[in-house]
């Protein structure tokens, strides 16, 4: 790690995070090195994605007569690989794209710490058309480089060839991850998969928590083994499995066909919360979500007052909006609380400029046209450009990021909201519904609720938790409706209670209605761990009662 040490000291974070420039720490890389030394006929190896080369210098520090070929696209961290591999000949570098080169070529070992940079951050469609032509298999669009490395990597594995790769564990639970898991399945090549959710970062900087996939196209196909690994000190794990391939098991195993690739994997290495009640329906029963404005260029659309003044903005030409998720502070937010906001010249306003005639107001836009925000990725796609998406303000709103679990917040100003927020639109909510937006709400704020939504979270490392706006449709919740009206009554005075009082002792208070109408009586809490000793097959037999829940 010394060389990358030096270098992560000497270039900016700026030029680090363009080329996604996170380096493999060295016992992560020692074992992923070993699961390729155990391909016994290992010769030709690839790293995909160089940088200092930390994998090939391992590789070559175990075995040395290794003919190695490397890729890089950043000219800086390849002139410095290229001094330090200068003197060996069996190490082949490339200043090239690997998802553009290299095919035809296949190789015994593949070692791959890929860049994760985000669909639009590089040309996703030219990229995604050259892997869907190569492996003749349709990707649905939206996905994201690291998998496309991956995909490309293990088509171009050797007989017996073995790959090993460290990405985020976001793919096993979100959409775009489906079709990768569909092809891992489909060529019959995964063999380990360990999830590394350690309390602290794997990697500095990079807030994401890792999956590490070892790869082998060799015929001890029929079982995939899936591991969780929460501290360091448990890696050594990783290195009894390595070693004892092909029998060696992991925590978890199954059959290529009990693994589903169309819902989340988490399902077979998590005991899911939701187990613990009963009447559960996906929460789009009572409400959508959908992700809140997206400006594409927020530095010109938000305004503060002073801003509105020094431009001459008429007041119809600006949509009250929460910017800032800081600028929530409890759970509800009252028209008070928004009119503070405006008072201290925070970001309170969207530009909205749609059919104005007003000469400051096309001035503004003339403005936008000069410094080329109509050119932005999303401003471009929009007609005019300046237009603002067309969505009324959400009664709920829920944060995007968490460390505490899912946060709900009553939307009382009636104001729209930025991406900061997912917009909460209740479908359930008429005269007659039982299930008013006030009911639904008090129902978000309990602990029973957060605890089933953690189910479809994302996990960003760090304790930080995401959720998109499908992760929450797809989330379940205690059907509401079951509730008898002076249940649906105590609630709502309790509700109300609290509002006033901002006692978190009402809440509790709902909390426990909840749990004690709703509690699954087939499986205890207790059950929410598996026991210490646990069998994987048992493991898994509760994963699936999950799973097809
Ligand atoms: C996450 S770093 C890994 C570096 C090193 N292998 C390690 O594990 O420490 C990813 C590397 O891939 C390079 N990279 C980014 N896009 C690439 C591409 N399209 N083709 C080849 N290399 C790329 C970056 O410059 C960076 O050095």
């Amino acid at each position: 790690m010394e060389l990358e040490k030096i270098y992560t000291e000497k270039t900016s974070l700026t030029h680090r995070k363009e080329f996604a420039q996170f380096f493999t720490p060295q016992p992560i890389a020692n074992i992923m090195s070993d699961w390729l030394l155990g391909n016994k006929s290992l010769k030709t190896v690839l790293e995909p994605a160089f940088g200092l080369g930390i994998f090939s210098r391992t590789l070559l520090s175990k075995l040395d007569n290794l003919k190695i070929k490397g890729f890089d696209i950043d000219e800086t961290i390849f002139s410095k690989a290229k001094a330090y591999f200068k003197s060996q000949k069996n190490v082949s570098l490339k200043l090239e794209d690997y998802m553009f080169n290299d095919w035809k070529n296949k190789y015994d070992g593949i070692i791959c710490n890929p860049p994760y940079l985000k669909f639009h951050d590089y040309d996703n469609k030219q990229i995604l058309q050259e892997v869907e032509n190569n492996l003749k298999f349709k990707f649905n669009g939206f996905t994201n480089l690291y998998t496309l490395f991956l995909l490309k990597s293990i088509f171009q594995l050797k007989k017996d060839g073995r790959a090993a790769y460290i990405i985020p564990s976001e793919f096993l639970n979100s959409d775009y991850g489906k079709l990768v898991k569909e092809y891992l399945l489909k060529t019959k090549t995964l063999r380990h998969l360990f999830i590394i959710d350690f309390k602290e970062n794997v990697f500095d900087n990079a807030m994401t928590t890792a999956s590490i996939l070892l790869l082998a196209n060799d015929k001890n196909n029929s079982e995939i083994n899936i591991s969780t690994i929460d501290s360091k000190s448990d890696l050594q794990l990783i290195d009894t499995y390595i070693k004892s391939y092909p029998k060696g098991r992991g925590e978890f195993t199954f059959k290529l066909n009990d693994l589903d690739p169309n819902i989340k994997w988490r399902k077979y290495y998590q005991l899911q919360n939701s187990i613990n009640y009963k009447n559960l329906v996906p929460f789009s029963t009572y409400a959508k979500v959908v992700r809140g404005i997206a400006t594409g260029a927020n530095d010109y659309f938000t305004f503060k007052k002073s801003k509105a003044k020094e431009f001459s903005i008429p007041k119809g030409n600006l949509k009250p909006c929460i910017c800032k998720a800081k600028d929530v502070k409890g759970n509800f937010f009252t028209e008070s609380d928004y009119k503070n906001l405006v008072k201290n010249n925070e970001l309170v306003y969207l530009f909205d400029g749609k059919n104005s005639t007003n000469k400051n107001v096309l001035a503004y836009i003339e403005k936008g046209v000069k410094d080329k925000i109509n050119e932005k990725y999303l401003t471009k796609c929009r007609k005019p450009w300046y237009s603002l998406e067309n969505r009324p303000p959400a009664p709920i709103w829920v944060s995007v990021f968490n460390r505490d679990g899912v946060k709900f917040i009553r939307n009382e100003a009636n104001i729209s909201n930025l991406t900061t927020f997912h917009c909460v639109y209740p479908t359930n909510s008429n005269l007659f519904s039982k299930v008013t937006d006030d009911f639904l709400f008090a129902y978000l704020l309990t602990d029973v609720a957060k605890e089933i939504f953690s189910d479809n979270r994302r996990e960003y490392g760090n304790g930080l938790k995401k959720f998109e706006p499908n992760d929450l449709n797809k989330s379940k919740i205690l059907d509401l409706s079951t509730l008898s009206e002076s249940q649906v009554d105590r609630i709502l005075a309790l509700y109300t209670e609290y509002k006033k009082s901002k006692d978190e002792k009402f809440i509790s208070k709902i909390d426990e209605i909840l749990r004690t109408e709703f509690a699954n009586a087939k499986s205890h809490t207790h059950l929410q761990f598996a026991p210490a000793n646990t069998t994987p097959k048992i493991a898994k037999e509760y994963a699936f009662a999950n799973a097809t829940n």
